[in-house]
């Protein structure tokens, strides 16, 4: 499974860049509005950072219009994936970037018959959002059960289309990314930054520190 940054934080995309173990970005107009410069600005600053897939939302409304920003972010380097919202409109400008050859990610994704209506219009990736499934459910475990079925009904069915694990809020999720088999796992910075820790490392760290005294 490859990890992506789930941010348009640039001090944060710079550091991950360091890692040398990420290999893309997603983001979203929130993490836009958060990271205090404009899409374009975002875009042509994160592509300097990390040769990957880097998706850029457009706005939600109709295929054509959608079509057309989409268009200007695709312009602007190889690597941009034009992030659409699943909606009907949103199926039908799929279809359409995929015919121009243009790479899409399908977001807001909660469901299987949404999966497959994005995959059938060609989406090189589909997004379902775990964090957000599981408060909406009260369920721990309901963006895994998710990404589980999108998995399987795309292997049964022959779809190329990626899968991307959004809206992770805790490794519990990264862990449950790896078990329902997704492509992908966009991860926000703070949880990236979790995932190498572990109390069992720290103390034993200390243990070994103790020693090398001796
Ligand atoms: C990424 O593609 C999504 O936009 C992001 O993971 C959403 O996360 P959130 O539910 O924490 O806003």
């Amino acid at each position: 499974m490859k990890l992506f940054a789930d941010t348009a934080i640039i001090s944060e995309i710079e550091e991950v860049s360091t890692w040398g173990i990420i290999s893309g970005v997603t983001t979203n107009p929130s993490l836009i509005a958060k990271s205090g410069i404009s899409l374009v600005d975002a875009i042509n600053k994160i592509v300097n950072l990390i040769d990957g897939p880097i998706s850029a939302e457009v706005q939600e409304g109709r295929a054509e219009d959608m079509v057309s920003e989409a268009k200007i972010y695709a312009k602007m380097h190889k690597n941009i994936v034009i992030k659409i919202p699943m909606t009907l409109e949103g199926v039908k400008a799929v279809k359409q970037l995929t015919t121009l050859g243009i790479k899409t990610n399908v977001t807001l994704v909660f469901s299987t018959s949404q999966a497959i209506m994005a995959a059938t219009a060609g989406a090189t990736y589909v997004s379902p959002f775990m964090g957000r499934l599981d408060d909406f459910t009260g369920k721990e475990d309901a963006g895994f059960e998710l990404v589980k079925d999108i998995k399987s009904v795309f292997k049964t069915y022959g779809y190329k289309t990626q899968i991307i694990a959004a809206s992770i809020r805790h490794i519990n999720h990264v862990d449950q990314s790896l078990k329902a088999g997704a492509d992908i796992a966009t991860i926000p910075f703070k949880v990236l930054q979790d995932m190498v820790k572990h109390p069992l490392t720290d103390k034993g760290l200390e243990i070994f520190r103790e020693a090398s005294k001796k």
